[in-house]
């Protein structure tokens, strides 16, 4: 079989059409799903996927190793009982109890790349949809170093910066899952090139982020934030994003190692959302 693909946008993303991932899926379907995700820089869709949670798991693995709950009990609380691979991002609460976490990613942001091997993939599945918000927006970060001038590229070539939990607590909706404890939140941090290269494509991307990154290395701080500035103001240009607007079901699989996403928080006044997220283990940047 060949897969029925479309774009999502001029720039990047595509949508798989006719798949259902309740169905058995054989290697070589994978080896094509896998592929037009590479293909469309690292956003793929699949709509209309009404699949278990345990199904929504198998069909990650294919990627990879998952990530599992642990670590800070604080966000440990916000996976699916009973599968530790899932991870709840909603507003909804039962009885006061919170069914997932309410303002994830609400700021630009390349998964856990406060981690020394951040996550390489995430597929998020929409369960429940508010009529109007709540989108993600995607930035493609191959255009974004691909745009920049020549000199540009040559000075960040090489460049290291340091992206750190801490920095997202300063900044983020971190900041309550963390209080009072910015001791284990300062712990977290690792340092990765600003421009890294795709391991599979072999391409190379911009990998910073206002959420996680904090500063670049080796420079006095006012150079660090006025370039950190420019480039997270260049990467997020209109002609560099895709803006998902969810229907229920959509699930869509994005690539940490060459985008970056942002979670739209304007929607509460308007309806619930409940969504749930697999993450899969990557690799050292270099
Ligand atoms: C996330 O950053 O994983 C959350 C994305 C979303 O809820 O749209």
């Amino acid at each position: 079989m060949t897969l029925a693909i479309r774009p999502v946008s001029p720039g990047f993303g595509a949508e798989v059409l006719g798949l259902d991932l309740s169905r058995p899926l054989g290697d070589n379907l994978f080896g094509e799903i896998r592929q037009a995700w590479l293909d469309a820089n690292g956003i793929l869709l699949l709509r209309g996927q009404d699949i278990t949670p345990e199904q929504h798991i198998a069909f990650s693995r294919r990627f990879g190793e998952l990530h599992i709950a642990g670590g800070n009990p604080a966000l440990s609380r916000y996976y699916l009982p009973g599968h530790p691979e899932i991870y709840r991002v909603s507003n909804k609460k039962t009885d006061g109890v919170p069914q997932g976490r309410e303002d994830a990613g609400t700021y630009w942001h390349s998964d856990g790349s406060w981690q020394p091997s951040p996550p390489m993939a995430s597929l998020l599945h929409a369960l429940e949809i508010p009529p109007i918000g709540g989108d993600t927006i995607f930035a493609d970060m191959y255009q974004a170093h691909e745009t920049l001038s020549a000199p540009m590229q040559r000075m960040l070539e090489g460049l290291q910066a340091v992206h750190s939990l801490a920095a997202a607590v300063l900044k983020t909706s971190y900041g309550k899952e963390y209080e009072g404890n910015f001791e284990e939140a300062a712990a977290k941090r690792a340092t990765h090139p600003i421009v890294r290269t795709h391991p599979e494509s072999g391409r190379k991307a911009l990998f910073v982020n206002r959420g996680f990154t904090s500063h670049i290395l080796g420079m006095a701080p006012r150079e660090s934030d006025a370039i950190l500035e420019f480039l997270f103001e260049h990467a997020t240009l209109p002609e560099n994003v895709y803006r998902h607007r969810w229907q229920r079901h959509d699930l869509v699989i994005w690539d940490n190692r060459c985008a970056m996403h942002y979670a739209v928080a304007d929607y509460k006044a308007h309806g619930d959302r409940y969504m749930h997220r697999t993450t899969v283990k990557g690799d050292t940047p270099f």
